[in-house]
């Protein structure tokens, strides 16, 4: 793929009023997921939760793409057609996981680096050859005490650069996703501080690996209080400190940014998202790559009937889509939920 197509695929998942939906949770994730619905985590299972996922009608309207799971990417619909081919077919990017999950980072103690840089020139060949246009690796940051160290924050900086250079050189849109992890008591001024430090070591790691920043997606968590704070930051706060931060520490040059819901409630991911693009113009459009906060309506609904209740799990999907690309804009209103 040329470089003239990275910066096309880039610019198609941040289209106005588009967002990504991120279904690419490892088997054991999803075990969580269906554990928490009383929902058996077998293949069958995945591969029918995902083609509710994949096949709701008009679903491209506000989604630009999809990521998957490696099992998920090697599936097709009960009639047997390809996930790949039906999202192609629809309008909708394929995207696919390739990291490793996070292990403990030897020497610092509750700080973790994100693995599986080894063998992954060949594993994005072959998910280039499946269809994947763009890729993500997730980082994992913790806030704690005295943590993050200067040093867990390069390292995973530099394992982003890395999988990020290996995907454009595959002809693949990488998007680089440090999570700054909602975990803990910090304030969201601690927040703050961490996401700008765990940005500016990114970026200058992808300098540093030759990345063409217009052919990559950022990924980004929101600057926001630990969950257990006792002090809430209100939703016009989180909106004004995460701009402020993604703007001292992102090149404008970049072509979007997606946010992650963290585990955030869906109604606050689109809340936040929609106050963001409010006090627009910003320099990069700013959209959504939610996981939970695009499922877990749909998946609880359709928990309670596989079969039964896959056209209404859909249409909660559809509307979660719509709320959030309408957030995407900056047009979205709280009597849009459904
Ligand atoms: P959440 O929106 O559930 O945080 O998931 C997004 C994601 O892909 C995390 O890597």
């Amino acid at each position: 793929m040329s470089i003239e197509n990275l910066e096309e695929t880039a610019r198609a998942m941040v289209a106005a009023g588009k967002g990504i939906i991120a279904i690419d949770e490892s088997n054991a994730t999803i075990k969580k997921r269906f554990d928490g619905v009383g929902i058996d985590c077998t293949e069958e299972n995945r591969r029918a939760y995902r083609e509710m996922l994949l096949t709701t009608a008009n679903l491209s309207d506000h989604i630009s793409g999809a990521i998957l799971y490696d099992e998920t990417i090697r599936q097709s619909t009960r009639a047997g057609v390809p996930f790949t081919k039906v999202m192609l077919d629809n309008g909708i990017l394929p995207g696919i996981k390739v990291d490793k999950g996070p292990q403990p980072l030897a020497g610092f103690p509750g700080e973790v680096v994100t693995e599986g840089l080894d063998g992954l020139r060949d594993r994005l060949n072959e998910y280039a050859r499946l269809g994947a246009k763009f890729a993500k690796w997730r980082a994992v940051i913790n806030i704690g005490e005295d943590m993050p160290s200067a040093t867990g924050i390069d390292a995973n900086a530099h394992a982003l650069a890395r999988y990020a250079a290996l995907c454009q050189e595959a002809g693949i849109v990488p998007m680089v996703e440090p999570e700054v992890l909602m975990d803990g008591n910090h304030d969201i001024d601690t927040c703050y501080d961490v996401t700008e430090a765990t940005l500016r070591s990114l970026f200058g790691a992808l300098y540093e690996h030759n990345v063409m920043l217009e052919g990559t997606i950022l990924k980004a968590s929101m600057v926001i209080h630990g969950k257990d704070c006792a002090e809430k930051a209100s939703p016009e706060e989180v909106a004004e400190l995460t701009l402020r931060c993604l703007k001292s520490a992102v090149p404008s040059a970049l072509p979007g940014i997606v946010f992650l819901s963290g585990g955030q409630s869906d109604l606050d991911a689109t809340r936040h998202l929609n106050l963001m693009n409010q006090l627009g113009p910003n320099p990069w459009p700013l959209s959504f790559s939610y996981g939970r906060a695009m499922q877990s309506a749909a998946l609880k609904l359709w928990s309670q009937d596989l079969v039964g209740n896959f056209a209404k799990a859909q249409s909660i999907v559809a509307s979660r889509a719509r709320e959030n690309g309408m957030a995407a804009l900056g047009r979205w209103t709280p009597d849009m939920a459904a």
